[in-house]
């Protein structure tokens, strides 16, 4: 059996939901070298700069030239995430989402074949496209993206999927929903309403706001794709869910509650175009190999409100 070096490269380990995993590795032994083209969605709040086994590498995975040797894994969360930039202004989620991760498959496979990661890609409930009612899709199911974002994002599967069985390069995929938690640029429905009412403003609320979406905690999905990382099947991909469900309105009136603010201080807005009406993503696979998700959403409100120092005005 090869041995474990306990070396693992994260691209966007700045992000929301990468910074937590850089947290989670470095707090179970490894050591992090990160990449990270640090966008505007970075976070300057981390408290992992100064740990001795971290190293941050600022490049733009579409354009990095080379990897760092002697890693077990490359965990990919560097990507362009939100829909609505990507239904405005699409060019940089082919770059960053589609070309970046042939950029990577291209690099390992450039690679002597004993010092090749195994990939662990993180992509998104919305490749499936909309669920209906009484349904979860299973990730055997077939993809059906209907948004530039979750079109990119299932585009990058199928290059890994091509790789994978052309190159023999191994590689793990984890489809997670709708995360939250601290440290998410307030551009999401979560940090941006909190980020709104804050100052009094109005949250904008998409179409009538019955759109529904399942919401696992950043910190519950980074413990599933660690977990996929070292006991999941080469080749294999794992959807990773709460199973809790809101409508985009439920979660905007839930947070105004929490922050003790009025409860119609949001205003309905023109559709999201190519909205879905619902995801839903079925994580049986995951939960047998172990993974569960510990926290709901409601009881982590408040936790996050204290994290941002809010007090109820
Ligand atoms: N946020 C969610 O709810 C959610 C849900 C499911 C899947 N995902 C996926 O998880 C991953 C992380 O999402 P997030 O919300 O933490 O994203 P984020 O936007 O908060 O952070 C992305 C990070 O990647 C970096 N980055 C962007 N493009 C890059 C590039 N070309 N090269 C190197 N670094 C680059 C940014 O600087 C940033 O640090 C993404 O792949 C996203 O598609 C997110």
């Amino acid at each position: 059996m090869a041995e474990i070096k306990r070396r693992v490269i994260v691209t966007g380990g700045l992000g929301f939901i990468g910074s937590y995993f850089v947290d989670l590795l470095l707090k179970n032994g490894y050591h992090v070298i990160n990449i990270d083209k640090m966008t505007y969605a970075a976070r300057h709040d981390l408290n992992f700069d100064a740990h001795p086994e971290y190293e941050l590498i600022r490049e733009d995975i579409a354009t990095l030239r080379y990897l760092p040797q002697n890693a077990d894994y490359l965990v990919n969360f560097a990507a362009e995430s939100h829909v609505d930039n990507a239904i405005t202004s699409n060019g940089l989620f082919f770059e960053s989402n589609i070309r970046g991760v042939y950029n990577l498959l291209e690099l390992i496979r450039s690679k002597d074949p004993n010092d090749r990661p195994t990939l662990i890609h993180i992509s998104t409930d919305e490749v499936y496209g909309e669920i209906q009612e009484g349904f979860s899709a299973k990730e055997n199911d077939q993809l059906h993206p209907e948004n530039p974002y979750s079109a990119a994002k299932a585009a990058a599967e199928m290059l890994i999927s091509g790789w994978v069985k052309t190159y023999g390069l191994k590689a793990k995929i984890c489809r997670s929903s709708n995360n939250y938690g601290h440290g998410q640029y307030p551009e999401k429905l979560i940090s941006k309403t909190v980020n709104l009412a804050t100052k009094n403003e109005k949250m904008t609320v998409h179409g009538d706001g019955s759109y529904l979406r399942e919401w696992t905690y950043a910190g519950d999905n980074c413990e599933g794709i660690f977990l996929m990382m070292e006991k999941g099947l080469n080749g294999e991909i794992y959807n990773i869910s709460s199973g809790e469900m809101f409508t985009n309105l439920e979660i905007v009136k839930m947070v105004l509650k929490a922050m003790g603010k009025p409860e119609n201080l949001y205003e309905f807005v023109e559709n999201r175009l190519g909205q879905d009406i619902r995801y839903s993503v079925d994580s049986s696979k995951s939960r047998k190999l172990g993974w569960k998700p510990k926290t709901s959403l409601e009881k982590y409100l408040p936790e996050y409100l204290k994290l941002l120092n809010y007090k109820n005005k």
